[in-house]
């Protein structure tokens, strides 16, 4: 898998007819959602390729993650006379900068694509790393490949129009990040304004962020090993996302995460000897600034059985990433389900639900 080139834009319409000349095309193409058509497509109207580019719109939210979305986009390409030699640009969140980069990477076997993210989530997880895919049959990025942009541009100028729960839902993989690199990196995580935001410091901040996974991947593009460590929260943070789900009290992505983290915080520290101190600091900052997801002991049993189904298990065993300390990662971990139902104790009882 061939190595993409992150770019953290001071100009995007340069950064963007730069990339766009460094990947010679005979068409290009641009997919954006409803919200992204409207609200940034207007901003790269100025530079000429795009003004020329042919437009697919399709549906917002995770909900248009589909085999129908997807078909959409592939019948645009094919009735406006794409190649294998066409270039497609996702502008959007997660959702389009996925299914288009599942889109290109079947079209025709497979053609290039440029991925500028507009949502935080987006910046620093979903755009970066090769990963694309749609929801099938009620399972998340059930249907995928690997596959990675040409480019991804970051421009946090989009930063400034993200709601805050948007806002937060990025935040959370950032704070995972922190959590797999650096006391630095997770200190200056842990001490940002998030009431005030400074959205030069934000830049850095995203900058740094994106680089603590561009490393990952790059050792291990299709995590078989050292990526694994990017599902630090995940599995406790996927069960509570479909509980919610099931529950019709949908969470965003990132807040199941951050909730998730805090489980995996506890798992670390009873089985890896996290320090508590760090494990309490993380905490304070979620409890803080995400609330809490609120379940009772009868559900106990319903999340542990959404967490044996998790697709980065194997035979059945609940796999997870824990951490000995900040930047010290502990692969393919385990726990029984008496430690298991001792973390949702801990859990509900130190975000008081
Ligand atoms: N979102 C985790 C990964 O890209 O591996």
């Amino acid at each position: 898998m061939s190595k993409q080139e992150v770019i953290l834009c001071h100009e995007l319409a340069e950064s963007l007819m730069q990339a766009i000349d460094g990947c010679p095309h005979d068409r290009l193409f641009i997919l954006t959602d409803e919200h992204t058509h409207r609200l940034c497509l207007p901003r790269l109207k100025e530079i000429p390729a795009i003004s020329q580019a042919e437009e697919i719109v399709i549906g917002a939210e995770d909900v248009n993650k589909t085999l129908e979305s997807l078909a959409s986009v592939w019948q645009v390409l094919s009735q406006k006379g794409a190649t294998r030699h066409s270039l497609l640009l996702n502008l959007g969140g997660g959702m389009v900068t996925d299914l288009g980069g599942f889109a290109a990477a079947t079209f025709k076997r497979g053609i290039s694509y440029i991925n500028i993210p507009t949502t935080l989530l987006a910046m620093v997880d979903a755009s970066v790393g090769g990963k694309t895919g749609i929801n099938f049959n009620g399972l998340k990025n059930e249907i995928g490949a690997f596959a990675p942009a040409r480019s991804v541009l970051l421009e946090t100028e989009f930063l400034r129009s993200l709601d805050d729960r948007n806002f937060f839902s990025g935040y959370a993989e950032m704070l995972k990040h922190g959590l797999i690199s650096t006391r630095t990196h997770l200190n200056e995580l842990l001490a940002f304004d998030t009431e005030k935001i400074d959205y030069s410091l934000l830049k850095g901040l995203v900058g740094r962020s994106v680089s603590v996974k561009e490393e990952i991947v790059e050792q291990d593009p299709k995590e078989h090993g050292i990526r694994k460590a990017l599902n630090l929260g995940h599995t406790v943070g996927h069960a509570f996302e479909s509980l919610a789900l099931a529950e019709k009290r949908p969470v965003l992505h990132g807040y199941a995460v951050a909730w998730g983290l805090v489980c995996e915080l506890y798992l670390s520290y009873i089985k890896c000897n996290f320090p508590k101190d760090t494990m309490r600091a993380v905490i304070q900052f979620i409890k803080e600034n995400y609330g809490a997801f609120a379940f009772n002991c009868k559900q106990y049993e319903q999340l542990y059985e959404l967490m044996t189904h998790d697709k980065k298990n194997s035979a059945g065993v609940i796999n997870f990433t824990l951490l000995k300390g900040v930047g010290d990662i502990c692969l393919n971990q385990t726990a029984d389900k008496e430690s298991i139902f001792e973390m949702f104790d801990f859990y509900r009882e130190c975000m008081g639900v």
